[in-house]
C-alpha cells in the first residue's frame, strides 16, 4: 500500500496518554466566518486606492466570489486561448468593515485571486500572490484596528496571455476571516495518516503545529478526539503538561486507534473528523476541526491501482475549474453538479487540470467519492506554447512557496491519491527540467510520504531512467501508440493515462456524410458533428482507448475533457471567431450532456442504459443516408425505424457502438430497444421526428433550494413541439423574468460560437436547448420564473428558497 509506516515518534508521550470521550467540540475561540460580503469593485487603475479615504462611491458594490471577465462582453482584443472574455486588466475591491469584538488573533484566508493580488489594511501594504490558483492566508492582528472601521483593499492584475485556457480573473474564490487566541493550531495545522489499517483496527496518527504568538511562554494540554459522522466520539488522546516558548511554534504527534474502521472508498465515502482541542490554564483556547478518511491505496506495475485492497480501474476526466457561463467563480452548487454528472458516467476519478482545484471541490470529491489527482502548475520555468506571461515569469522564485501551500492545504483529503507536479512541462528533459523534477518532487515526499508523485508528461518527452526517479507513477498525456514499449521499457514504474482521447464534438450537431477525421476537421458552421469520429490528430477515438485500456497494467485513464470550457476552441483557433470554447467536452459548458456522454457510459456503467443518436429531423434529406448509431451497455441491441426493425446486434470484444451505416432518413422515428442474453427488454429509447415548435419547458435540477444566498437551481429550457418532443434545430430567443427570493446567475446554451452575455435574462436556445442558472437570496419564499418567446405558448415554474 501507498502508506508510509512512519516511525512512531510517540512512545516517550505514551505515559501521558489518557483517554476520555467527553471532549466538547464546541469552540469557544475560535471562529472563522464568510468575509465575501459587501466588497466594492472597480475595473482599471487606481494610484491610490489603497488608501482608506479614497473615495469608492462610484464604484459597484458586490459580494465575493466575483469574476470580472465573465462579464464580457466576448471581444478580439483578447485571443481565443482565453476564450475572447476581457480576463486581462487590472481591477481592485475595497471592504470596509470592523473588527469581530475581542482581542483574538485576525487572518484574512483568501481561497485564491487571479491573479497576481496585492493587499492593503489601513493603507498599509500587508502582502498578496502571485499565482491565481494558491490558497493564502494574511494574518492582521497588528494591524486591524480594534474600535472604529477598517479598510482592506486589493487589487488584481491580470496580465494578457497569462493563461492556455480561460483563467477567469479577480476575488474569484471565498475569502474568510478568521480569529483565534493567540496560542493555537497553526493554519492549516494538521496532517493525519493512517499508517496501519486492518479490518479490526486502523491508527490514526495525527501530527498538529501549535502557535504561541504570545510574548511569554505557555503551558498546555492538547487533547484530540475522532468522531464518525454521526457525531459519535470514538476515541480521545490527551496529552499534557506541553511547554511552548514564547513566539515559537510546536509539533505534536499523537496516535490513536478506531475500532473496525468504516473504510473511505468510492462507493462509501465515510468521512472521520478530528476535533483537536488546546487547552490553557484550564481554558479551552482553540478547536481545530480535520476531516480526514480511512483508506489505503497502491499502484502496481503489472496489476494497476488497488483501493482498500480491491483492483479500481481509473475512469477518470480532467476538468478544468471554468464553471461555464458562470466563470471561474466559485459556486459549491456548480461544482457539485459538474460532479454529480460524472459520477451518473461512471467517473471514479478527476484530474485537476492543470492548477490547485478550489477548497470546495475536494471536500465534494471527500464527500462523494471521487479520486482526484491535484495538480500544481501547467508550465515551470520554460515558457509554453503562445503564453508569455504564465507561470514561467514566477516559477524560480514562487514555484516551492506554491508546492508546499497546496500539499499544506490539502493533505488531509481522502479523496487525493496523487500529486501532480505538472502538465506536460515542456523542457522536462531537459537538464534544468530533471532538476526542478527532483526538487518538486522532493517537497511533495517530503510534506507528504503517503501519496505518490505524477506528472502529466507530453508525448515528446525523452523519458529516462533519471526522470523515473523522479514520479512514482508516470502519466502519459496521448502517449497510446507507445503503451507497450514503455511497459516493457519501465517494467517497475506504473503506468497511467492521464489525458486521453481529445475527441471533439458540438451536442446536438450532425453532418453528412459522416467522417471519421484525425486533425483538420474544418466546417462552415464552426461546430463539430456529433457522431464522435472526430479527433484532434494527438489524440485517439473513446474506442481506441477503451480497447487499451484493458492492459491490466495500465491503472486507468483521465479523459480530456469532461465538461467543454472558455478558451481552447481547437481546431477553430486563430481566425475563427467567434469560436470562443472547447469542442473537447463529454458535456457542454451548461452541462447539457453530448452524444458522447452515453458512448462513456455505456463502458463504465452496469445499470442498463442505451442510446442513440442522430435527431430525426432532417427535411430536405429525405430519402438519403442518415446513419444510426447505439450506445448501450447491453449485450444486444435492436434498431426499429419508422415501425420497421432493422435487426439486432450483439456486443462484440473492440466494437464500443452498435452502427446501423445504410438506414435512409424518413420522418417518423427511430428506437432502439436494449436486451439481456436471453431476450428480455432490459430498456429503450425512442427519438420521433419533431413538429413545429410549440411552447417551452422548464426543468429545474432541483426545486428547492437553500437560502444563503450562494444556491443555486439549474433551470433547463426545452423549445418542444405539442407532442413534447424537443425541436433539435431550435433556435428561439427566450426572455427571463425571475420573481421572488432569487436572482439571475447566468444563462447559457453550450454552443461555443455564441456570444450573448451570460448575464442578460434572455438566451437563444442552441439545438432546442438552454440553461438559465438562479441563485438565491437569504430569504426563505418563493422563486417564480417564467419563460417567453415569440411564436411559443409561454411557460412558468415555481421553485423556492428555504432556511437551512
Ligand atoms: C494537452 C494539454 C491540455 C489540453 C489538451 C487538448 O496537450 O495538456 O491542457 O490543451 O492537450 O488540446
Amino acid at each position: 500500500m501507498f502508506v508510509s509506516r512512519r516511525g512512531i515518534l510517540l512512545s516517550c508521550l505514551v505515559a501521558l496518554v489518557c483517554y476520555s470521550c467527553n471532549t466538547d467540540p464546541v469552540n469557544p475561540a475560535r471562529s472563522r466566518t464568510s468575509f465575501n460580503a459587501g466588497w466594492k469593485f472597480s475595473k482599471g487603475e487606481f494610484h491610490d486606492a489603497s488608501a482608506p479615504d479614497f473615495d469608492d462611491s462610484a464604484w459597484r458594490d458586490l459580494d465575493l466570489p466575483h469574476d470580472w471577465a465573465i462579464e464580457g462582453p466576448f471581444t478580439t482584443e483578447v485571443g481565443y486561448k482565453g476564450g475572447y472574455l476581457p480576463y486581462p486588466g487590472v481591477g481592485w475591491y475595497r471592504k470596509s468593515f470592523t473588527a469581530p469584538p475581542g482581542t483574538g488573533n485576525l487572518q484574512v484566508e483568501f481561497d485564491g485571486i487571479m491573479r497576481n493580488s496585492s493587499v492593503w489594511l489601513n493603507g498599509e501594504y500587508i502582502g498578496g500572490w502571485p499565482y491565481g490558483y494558491t490558497s493564502f492566508v494574511l494574518d492582521v492582528t497588528d494591524k486591524i484596528i480594534r474600535e472604529g472601521e477598517n479598510l482592506i483593499a486589493v487589487r488584481v492584475e491580470n496580465q494578457d496571455s497569462s493563461s492556455r485556457w480561460y483563467p477567469g480573473s479577480g476575488i474569484y474564490r471565498n475569502v474568510w476571516l478568521t480569529s483565534t487566541e493567540s496560542v493555537r493550531v497553526a493554519h492549516w495545522g494538521t496532517f493525519i495518516s493512517t499508517p496501519v489499517i486492518t479490518a479490526e483496527a486502523a491508527t490514526v496518527e495525527l501530527s498538529t503545529l501549535i502557535e504561541n504568538t504570545n510574548s511569554s511562554g505557555a503551558s498546555i494540554v492538547v487533547t484530540t478526539s475522532i468522531v464518525n459522522q454521526e457525531g459519535a466520539v470514538l476515541n480521545s488522546h490527551t496529552q499534557q503538561d506541553i511547554r511552548i516558548e514564547a513566539n515559537r511554534d510546536l509539533e505534536i504527534i499523537q496516535q490513536l486507534e478506531i475500532e473496525k474502521p468504516e473504510l473511505w472508498d468510492i462507493d462509501s465515502p465515510s468521512i472521520y473528523t478530528a476535533i483537536t482541542s488546546v487547552t490553557q490554564d484550564g481554558k479551552i483556547v482553540d478547536t481545530y476541526e480535520t476531516p480526514f478518511g480511512i483508506r489505503y491505496f497502491h499502484f502496481d506495475a503489472d496489476k494497476g491501482f488497488f483501493l482498500n485492497g480491491r483492483h479500481v480501474k481509473l475512469n477518470g476526466v480532467n476538468l478544468h475549474h471554468d464553471l461555464g457561463p458562470l466563470g471561474a467563480a466559485v459556486y459549491k452548487r456548480a461544482t457539485e453538479r459538474q460532479l454529480e454528472i460524472m459520477k451518473e458516467m461512471g467517473v471514479n476519478a478527476i484530474r485537476c487540470a492543470h492548477n490547485p482545484p478550489s477548497p470546495e471541490q475536494l471536500d465534494l470529491c471527500d464527500r462523494m467519492g471521487i479520486l482526484v489527482i491535484n495538480e500544481t502548475f501547467d508550465e515551470w520555468s520554460e515558457q509554453k506554447w503562445g503564453v508569455p506571461n504564465s507561470y514561467n515569469i514566477w516559477f524560480n522564485e514562487w514555484a516551492e512557496k506554491d508546492t508546499r501551500a497546496l500539499i499544506k492545504r490539502d493533505r488531509n483529503h481522502p479523496s487525493i491519491i496523487m500529486w501532480s507536479i505538472g502538465n506536460e512541462i515542456p523542457d522536462l528533459d531537459t537538464e534544468t527540467g530533471k532538476k526542478h523534477a527532483r526538487m518538486l518532487s522532493d517537497i511533495c515526499r517530503e510534506l507528504d510520504p503517503t501519496r505518490p508523485v505524477n506528472a502529466g508528461v507530453h508525448l515528446t518527452t525523452e523519458f529516462d531512467s533519471e526522470l523515473e526517479k523522479c514520479f512514482d507513477v508516470f502519466g502519459m498525456n496521448y502517449w497510446q501508440d507507445r503503451y507497450n514499449s514503455m511497459h516493457a521499457k519501465f517494467p517497475n514504474l506504473p503506468l497511467l493515462s492521464t489525458e486521453t482521447s481529445a475527441t471533439l464534438s458540438t451536442r446536438g450537431e450532425y453532418h453528412f456524410p459522416v467522417e471519421e477525421i484525425y486533425r483538420g476537421y474544418i466546417h462552415e458552421t464552426k461546430q463539430i458533428t456529433s457522431y464522435d469520429l472526430v479527433n484532434t490528430g494527438f489524440g485517439a477515438l473513446p474506442d481506441v482507448e477503451f480497447e487499451l485500456q484493458e492492459a491490466p497494467w495500465l491503472a486507468g485513464q483521465f479523459v480530456w475533457s469532461g465538461f467543454d470550457y472558455h478558451g481552447e476552441p481547437d481546431p477553430y483557433e486563430e481566425g475563427y471567431f467567434p469560436a470562443h470554447s472547447s469542442y473537447f467536452g463529454i458535456v457542454d459548458m451548461c452541462g447539457l450532456k453530448k452524444d458522447r456522454f452515453y458512448l462513456y457510459q455505456s463502458q463504465w456503467t452496469d445499470e442498463p442504459m442505451i442510446h442513440l443518436l442522430p435527431h430525426w429531423n432532417w427535411e430536405g434529406r429525405e430519402g438519403e443516408i442518415t446513419p444510426v448509431y447505439v450506445y448501450s451497455n447491453c449485450p444486444e441491441v435492436e434498431l426499429v425505424v419508422n415501425g420497421e426493425t432493422m435487426g439486432r446486434k450483439q456486443k462484440q470484444q473492440g466494437i464500443y457502438r452498435f452502427k446501423w451505416e445504410e438506414i435512409e432518413y424518413h420522418p417518423g422515428s427511430i428506437r432502439a430497444v436494449g436486451y439481456d442474453g436471453d431476450g428480455n427488454i432490459l430498456c429503450e429509447k425512442e427519438i420521433s421526428t419533431a413538429g413545429p415548435a410549440s411552447r417551452i419547458e422548464l426543468v429545474a435540477d432541483r426545486s428547492t433550494i437553500s437560502a444563503d444566498g450562494e444556491d443555486l437551481s439549474f433551470v433547463t429550457v426545452k423549445i418542444i413541439d405539442k407532442e413534447g418532443n424537443i425541436c433539435p434545430e431550435a433556435g428561439n430567443m427566450v426572455h427571463f423574468a425571475i420573481e421572488g427570493t432569487a436572482t439571475l446567475a447566468c444563462v447559457g446554451n453550450g454552443d461555443p460560437t455564441c456570444i450573448e452575455s451570460y448575464q442578460k435574462p434572455q438566451r437563444s436556445a442552441f439545438h432546442g436547448l438552454c440553461l438559465l442558472v438562479v441563485k438565491s437570496s437569504n430569504n426563505a419564499g418563493v422563486i417564480k420564473v417564467t419563460a417567453q418567446s415569440e411564436g411559443l405558448e409561454d411557460a412558468v415554474i415555481e421553485l423556492s428558497t428555504e432556511s437551512i
